[in-house]
């Protein structure tokens, strides 16, 4: 009887010690786990609760390139990443105006994973600006009344004042001993007539070379499906000249769908971000009238065009094999809010899945302009793809409206942001003014305003599984 205490005791003694024991190795073990799991501070991941979680995630596969390339492809993607990050000089042909120095800048973010979003929503982003035409008769009525509506044929992109994008730097702002004082030369300014600006937030890029290989007819179905099946929400194709072939066909890149393949984009983005011109796009930028500078300016231009071809096809190379984000875990809660998700028809405009044309192409890196040539390759053919767009764009409401028509696309009109990789965002919408998912969804209007109002009337449980779900992709 007396020995028992004394022996239990004992072990008593023993085990407390056991337990200090082994919960300082675990909380050692679980400090060590916390410090090297600790997400490597970027800018995405400070506000990333909103969006996504702050773990590292096994399936983040950003700024990598697609699966099964060959030796020699993945030394292409390379070198166009180091062009793609490369910050250009006014020697190599930067500017004379320019938004940034490398595509870098703005498709940076994370910046371990080149091709990404722009770090923030002003230094990154471009500004759209126009005006009414006085003489059009929408200019006589209040502007939200038509801004929705308005065409090419309502709106002056004040061309004469280097519109219709903003270009905030110059070489002489950056570098004021380039030229004699009296020889600057000017940023663009936005006229202060200008009733409508549009500022845009730069995307992601990754999986853009699948996007590239959808084929024209694939979209237009979409637009067809749409109107016998859901008319309220059926989303219009739009129609481009690509600059290479000089022929129409069906847009799919930029906010807008205003652009159709990325090879036209890159050209463009060279031109109007960089400065850098290019045969297909050979006039600088000015803030007159394109290509109008002092003689003094162009002496110390290199001639142009900047790039002969060779940076422009190994840019759109590297682009065009980025891989498409992956999905994230899929849980219980994840699989009900997909439910959900068909259930207030966002799968309507937010398609989930296609598939890529049988011979998915490239250009070829090696092979300067004017004589491209493509090479086919399965990483990019006849693949199915889970973009969650329709390519269509969608009257969007008053709200979202920025007034600005492209190509096709009028004034109140997106095109259905692809929603892969949400989880990974950080600045939501055109113009990038939320980081919050459902606020994101709360600002669709038009033709999204239905599934809108179903989705608030909701009950919470039901809105987080959605939200949930979104966060998966
Ligand atoms: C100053 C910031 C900035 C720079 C520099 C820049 N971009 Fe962009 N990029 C944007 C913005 C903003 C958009 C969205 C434009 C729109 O649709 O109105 C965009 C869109 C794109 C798109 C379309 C993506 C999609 O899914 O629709 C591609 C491709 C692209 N950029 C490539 C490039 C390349 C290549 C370079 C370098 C030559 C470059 N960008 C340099 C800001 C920038
Ligand atoms: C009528 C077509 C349509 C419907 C229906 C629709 N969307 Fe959208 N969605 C769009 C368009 C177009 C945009 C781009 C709007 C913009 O940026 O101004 C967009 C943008 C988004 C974005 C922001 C993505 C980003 O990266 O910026 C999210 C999130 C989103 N939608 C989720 C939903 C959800 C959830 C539903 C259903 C409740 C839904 N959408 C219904 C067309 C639609």
């Amino acid at each position: 009887m007396s020995k028992l205490p004394k022996v239990f005791g004992f072990f008593q003694r023993k085990f407390g010690q056991l337990i200090a024991v082994v919960a300082v190795v675990v909380l050692a073990q679980i400090a060590w786990t916390t410090y090297r799991e600790a997400p490597v501070p970027d800018l995405t991941s400070a506000t990333a609760a909103s969006t996504a979680g702050h773990k590292v995630d096994p399936t983040d596969n950003r700024g990598k390139p697609l699966d099964g390339l060959s030796a020699r492809q993945l030394q292409a993607f390379e070198e166009g990443k180091v062009l793609f990050k490369k910050k250009f000089t006014v020697k190599e042909g930067l500017g004379p105006l320019f938004n940034g120095e490398s595509c870098f800048e703005c498709h940076g973010q994370p910046s371990n994973a080149v091709g990404g979003e722009g770090r923030d929503n002003s230094s990154t982003s471009i500004v759209n600006f126009a005006r009414r035409i006085p003489t059009s008769p929408k200019a006589k009525k209040p502007m939200a009344e038509v801004i929705e509506t308005l065409g090419k044929r309502d709106v002056d992109f004040f061309l004469e004042k280097g519109g219709p994008s903003l270009q905030k730097r110059s070489i002489t702002t950056e570098n004021p001993d380039l030229l004699p004082f009296d020889v600057q030369v000017d940023a663009d300014m936005i006229p202060p007539n200008a009733d409508i600006i549009s500022p845009r937030h730069s995307p992601p890029l990754f999986g853009d070379g699948l996007i590239d290989n959808i084929a024209d007819a694939d979209i237009i179905a979409n637009s067809i499906k749409q109107n016998i099946e859901h008319p309220d929400l059926a989303g219009r194709p739009i129609s481009a000249v690509d600059r290479y072939t000089e022929s129409p066909r069906v847009g799919r890149f930029g906010w807008k769908n205003q652009n159709v393949n990325l090879f036209n984009f890159t050209t463009g983005a060279m031109n109007i971000e960089l400065g850098l011109t290019t045969y297909l796009s050979a006039t600088e930028n000015s803030s007159k009238s394109f290509g109008i500078f002092p003689k003094e300016v162009y002496q110390i231009l290199p001639p142009g065009p900047n790039d002969k071809g060779e940076i422009l096809v190994k840019l759109n190379y590297f682009q065009a094999l980025l891989a498409p984000p992956k999905r994230g875990e899929i849980t219980e809660e994840v699989k009900r809010g997909e439910k959900h998700f068909q259930d207030l028809n966002c799968a309507v405009c937010h398609q989930p899945s296609m598939v890529t044309a049988p011979n998915g192409y490239v250009v070829d890196p090696d092979s300067p302009l004017p004589n491209l040539k493509y090479l086919r390759l399965d990483a990019l053919s006849n693949q199915k793809i889970y973009p969650y767009s329709d390519f269509l764009v969608h009257q969007m409401g008053k709200e979202l409206a920025d007034g600005i028509p492209q190509e096709g696309a009028r004034g109140g009109e997106w095109r259905t942001t692809p929603l892969w990789g949400l989880r990974f965002k950080k600045f939501l919408l055109h113009d990038g003014r939320t980081q919050v998912i459902h606020d994101a969804i709360m600002f669709h209007g038009g033709q999204a305003e239905k599934s809108k109002n179903d989705y608030a009337r909701l009950p919470k449980q039901e809105q987080d599984e959605l939200l949930a779900f979104l966060r998966s992709l």
